[in-house]
């Protein structure tokens, strides 16, 4: 498996060997010889010096003013004796557990070096005999620049021919560390946390460390491996960003960020409830503003922060950053959809208090959030528990004044506030009660409550957020407050019932079963939470690209939705589908909108956004992306299919299937140099590397798809519908003529094929681009900020499945040696820069057979955000590989495709498998499918009689409880 971290550059002194007591005895003997007085703490001052200067330290010590030559002379009288001492070096003198990392490592086929100042660092590994362990040395002798310049390090990744990028360093010097920084590498500090702060991670005891988290992210240690949950088991400052999104709750509508109960954490923390649809507006300023340039951005907002409580006792705050604690831990609770939280907190005073507290957004109430916050403590201990909601909070990606407080007020013992926002027409009300009652008051734009007690409290906060996105706004108010109301008078424990049981049936409807590494299994399931909670299931709302765990995105909704999470949705719990296809109904008309701003006709969906204006300023790799409306209309058809919901489709769908396939017919032209093809010129494909190109096949083939399908939707309504077909043909002024020109355009369209390759050209241009050595480019981050645009352009690197993705998508068009030559051609172009790219990689190469490789973008795609793979899921989830990593499962390992032809299942299992099973709704049946090493079989749980095709051949299920099954090769 091709991990992030390729090589491991190590330092030498203090790393993987201790040289401190041979120099201690060099410089002894000198000093002694001397006269100077010489110790260990001189000595310990002298760690990762430069020799020279270690003898002015001891110089300095001592009072001793020599000239130039002399100090040179007596540093290499030193230097002798050094040496000479070192023919003393045995393996007692190797830093406990270094050989047998070094071993690990070698044996994952990492490459490794020495990386060492020293000049000497040569003869310390040929005296312990290791040079073997390293395919290459960097000494003192090999660089003029000292540490912390980079050059040490960026001369050993050259030398065992490795991008930076995917280089790690163990360092136990802090100069060391930035080094390693400004080489543009991880670092692991070797040594205590306080000593390296640079580091992002430090380690003591090498056999703590996990080389599958080291390789794959950096870490020295992965999140426990668990089935149901993700636990975090040790609070670090700076990894407190990525539990903030881990342990995010959100129900689609609104979400909470994972932050501490108290405040002042002690890190730079991101309390945050961001709102589904509540954004904020700033003019973009363009230099030179072309038209059809966005003139705003607008950009999801942080709406308020209500998981604020903070414990005293006995007049004692606690702080997680300062207090005493023991077995503090914080967990999700895949299975309950609760994020738990306990510890043991020893005041100053010596009193022990346990605290319990749980949270829960809840998918049955969509307005609803509850927090409970438990504390036991022994008799006569005073506690207070100030909850505080803050009303205005600031938004990470959106500067500025953009929320004001309207009014705030309370009925019945439930607070209320109304917020609206600065730059928009959106206004929001969030109300809250606390149980039982307290003392409650205004501070500023802060609710605040105060509860005391004494030995023991349990208080539970239920907060409710009702806006403009689900109502008109003089219903705000009352509706926000009626919904706590409700909330309030069910209870806790009530409210933790409802959101149990709506689990259950997701997991029932949902559940990947993994048989092999718990590591895996929790991987699927942790994407697969995180996947449902985020869907609103509003028709005026979608997914954005960090769900509502992060506005990394701004909020902002891409084609990942349909293309890469409405697969899972819809072969599980289709019903859920039908809002997000509402919701790109809903802004049907800024797409007009757009379409117009960009001289052309019917509708034209913006790459990027939440109310429907574009907000992508790189129009080259955002608006020029038109493959956006064939993804959407891909998205209907597969409802479509699934559901039969002819109501959604002939109301809603066919208006914006013909409105997007107007505007593809448009911008496409009969090219005469192309045979007399459809083309669809200067267009951005997945592959968001690429500018301007002509005919992207990917764009092609799924825009001639759309067209048969707009052809196909427009001929069932004049058969089943067609007084809507009518009101339909009115409204957008819509007649035959303008279909037949669909028709035309899908049967004349141009799909590329290179005879010499026999591939899929991804464009008219990308064979003629500069080829580039794969390994100088990095792997699985996004290369656009390292060349300037004119010159990526140039180069054939792929950011991200293109061809390889329509190989899936359209999969039933083409041959398998096709797909598996397209395969070949284009994987090792690629450099997988966007976490949509391994899960097509991963389908694909199960389809062609290479398991193992499969394998690995299985896991790069599954482990992307519990391992943060790509470093920046303290932004929000990865939504679109969310959905992706079903995808792997399913489509992948499962190989299931639904073609137009019928259901087919092709499974294969990678090595670490020993089975796997999983539920599919097709059509209003169930089905169940289980393969082991022996057999594949699919069950139909519910629902009527279908035929399939199991391993190529065609099998009937004639009755709920049927089985079918075929031995596995
Ligand atoms: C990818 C796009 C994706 C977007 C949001 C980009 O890096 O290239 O395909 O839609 O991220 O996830």
């Amino acid at each position: 498996m091709a991990h992030q971290i390729r090589a491991v550059l190590f330092d030498l002194d203090g790393v993987v060997v201790f040289t401190d007591k041979y120099h201690y005895l060099g410089w002894k003997k000198l000093a002694d010889e001397k006269g100077w007085a010489f110790d260990e703490e001189i000595n310990h001052r002298c760690r990762g010096v430069p020799r020279l200067a270690s003898l002015q330290v001891i110089l300095d010590h001592n009072h001793v003013e020599l000239p130039q030559e002399e100090k040179e002379r007596l540093a290499d009288v030193k230097n002798e004796y050094y040496r000479e001492l070192l023919k003393e070096i045995n393996e007692e003198d190797l830093y406990p557990g270094a050989l047998d990392l070094l071993r690990r490592l070698r044996a994952e086929g990492t490459r490794t070096a020495c990386c060492s100042s020293s000049k000497n660092a040569q003869t310390v590994l040929d005296a312990l005999g290791i040079g073997e362990y390293f395919d290459a040395v960097v000494t003192g002798h090999d660089i003029e620049n000292p540490k912390p310049a980079p050059d040490i390090f960026l001369l050993g990744a050259e030398r065992v021919n490795m991008h930076p990028y995917h280089c790690l360093v163990f360092e136990d010097a802090e100069s060391g560390v930035e080094a390693a920084r400004a080489a543009g590498m991880k670092c692991v500090g070797v040594g205590p946390r306080e000593r390296l702060p640079s580091a992002g991670e430090t380690v003591e005891d090498y056999a703590r460390i996990d080389v599958q988290a080291l390789l794959d992210a950096g870490r020295v240690r992965s999140v426990p491996a668990e089935p149901w949950s993700l636990t975090e088991d040790e609070v670090r400052p700076d990894r407190c960003p990525y539990w903030e999104t881990a342990l995010a709750l959100t129900n689609g509508v609104f979400g909470v960020r994972g932050t501490f109960e108290e405040s002042e954490p002690g890190y730079d923390a991101y309390p945050a409830t961001l709102v589904n649809g509540l954004c904020g507006y700033e003019p973009y300023h363009h230099i030179w503003k072309m038209p059809g340039f966005p003139e705003y951005r607008h950009a999801i907002l942080n709406m308020c922060d209500w998981v604020n409580i903070d414990l005293e006792v006995d007049g004692e705050r606690f702080s997680i950053a300062s207090s005493t604690v023991r077995d503090h831990c914080r967990r999700l609770d895949l299975k309950r959809g609760i994020v738990e939280r306990s510890f043991i907190w020893t005041t100053t005073a010596g009193t022990e208090v346990e605290v319990h507290t749980e949270r829960l957004v809840s998918m049955v109430r969509r307005q609803i959030g509850a927090l409970r916050y438990s504390v036991k403590a022994p008799q006569g201990t005073r506690l207070s528990l100030t909850s505080r909601t803050r009303l205005l909070v600031p938004s990470r990606v959106m500067g500025g004044e953009q929320v004001r407080v309207r009014e705030t007020g309370e009925e019945d013992g439930i607070e209320v506030a109304v917020q609206e926002l600065v730059t928009s027409d959106d206004a929001a009300a969030v109300a809250q009660a606390h149980s039982p009652e307290g003392e409650r008051s205004l501070e500023g734009s802060d609710f605040v409550f105060r509860y005391t007690a004494e030995t023991g409290a349990t208080l539970d906060k239920i907060f409710g957020v009702w806006s403009t996105m689900d109502g008109p706004e003089d219903d705000i108010k009352p509706r926000a407050v009626e919904e706590v109301a409700s909330a309030r008078k069910a209870g806790y424990e009530e409210l933790r019932r409802e959101q149990e049981s709506f689990w259950a049936r997701f997991w029932r409807d949902a559940d990947l079963e993994i048989d092999g590494p718990v590591q895996d299994q929790q991987a699927v399931r942790f994407n697969l939470f995180h996947l449902r909670q985020g869907n609103p299931e509003r028709g005026n709302r979608s997914i954005s690209a960090n769900g509502l765990s992060g506005d990394q995105y701004s909020g902002h909704v891409f084609w990942d939705t349909e293309m890469y999470m409405v697969p899972a949705f819809v072969y599980t719990q289709p019903e859920s589908v039908r809002p997000l296809l509402e919701y790109r109904y809903s802004i049907l008309d800024k797409a007009r909108e757009r379409a117009r701003e960009m001289e052309g006709k019917g509708a034209l969906f913006s790459w990027n956004s939440v109310k429907g204006e574009e907000c992508g300023h790189v129009f080259e790799a955002a608006t020029a992306q038109y493959h956006l409306v064939a993804d959407i209309a891909c998205a209907i058809g597969l409802y479509d299919r699934m559901t039969g919901d002819d109501a959604f489709l002939f109301e809603k769908g066919a208006e914006i299937l013909f409105e997007v396939s107007r505007f593809m017919e448009d911008r496409g032209c009969y090219v005469d140099h192309k045979g007399g093809r459809f083309c669809l010129n200067v267009v951005c494909g997945p592959d968001e590397y690429g500018c301007g190109v002509n005919n992207n096949a990917y764009t092609n083939v799924m825009t001639r798809w759309m067209f048969e399908y707009a052809c196909e939707v427009y001929a069932r309504m004049e058969r089943d519908a067609p007084q809507a077909l009518e009101a339909l043909r009115a409204r957008i002024g819509l007649d035959e003529e303008e279909v037949g020109r669909w028709r035309r355009a899908a049967e004349r369209m141009y799909v590329p094929y290179d005879d010499e390759l026999g591939i899929t050209p991804q464009d008219d241009c990308f064979l003629e681009l500069d080829p580039v050595d794969m390994d100088l480019v990095p792997k699985n981050t996004d290369i656009r900020s390292h060349h300037h645009p004119l010159n990526l352009w140039r180069m054939q690197v792929i950011k991200q499945a293109d061809t390889v993705m329509l190989m899936f998508t359209q999969g039933h068009r083409f041959s398998r040696e096709l797909k598996e030559r397209n395969y070949r051609f284009y994987e090792p172009r690629t450099n997988h820069g966007s976490s949509l790219s391994p899960c097509m990689h991963n389908i694909l190469a199960c389809e062609i057979g290479d398991i193992e490789d499969a394998y690995g973008f299985f896991r790069q795609t599954a482990l992307m955000d519990i391992h943060d793979f790509k470093n920046n899921t303290a932004g929000g989830v990865h939504s679109a590989c969310l959905g992706g990593c079903w995808m792997t499962v399913v489509h992948g390992f499962g190989g299931m495709r639904d073609y137009p032809g019928g259901l087919e299942f092709n499974p294969v299992l990678p090595d670490a498998w020993e089975g796997l099973a999983f539920p599919v709704t097709w059509k209003g049946r169930r089905l169940k499918i289980n393969v082991s090493r022996n057999e594949a079989g699919v069950t139909l749980l519910e629902g009527e009689p279908m035929s399939l095709k199991l391993c190529g051949e065609d099998m009937e299920l004639t009755a709920a409880g049927d089985r079918v099954a075929k031995p596995l090769g």
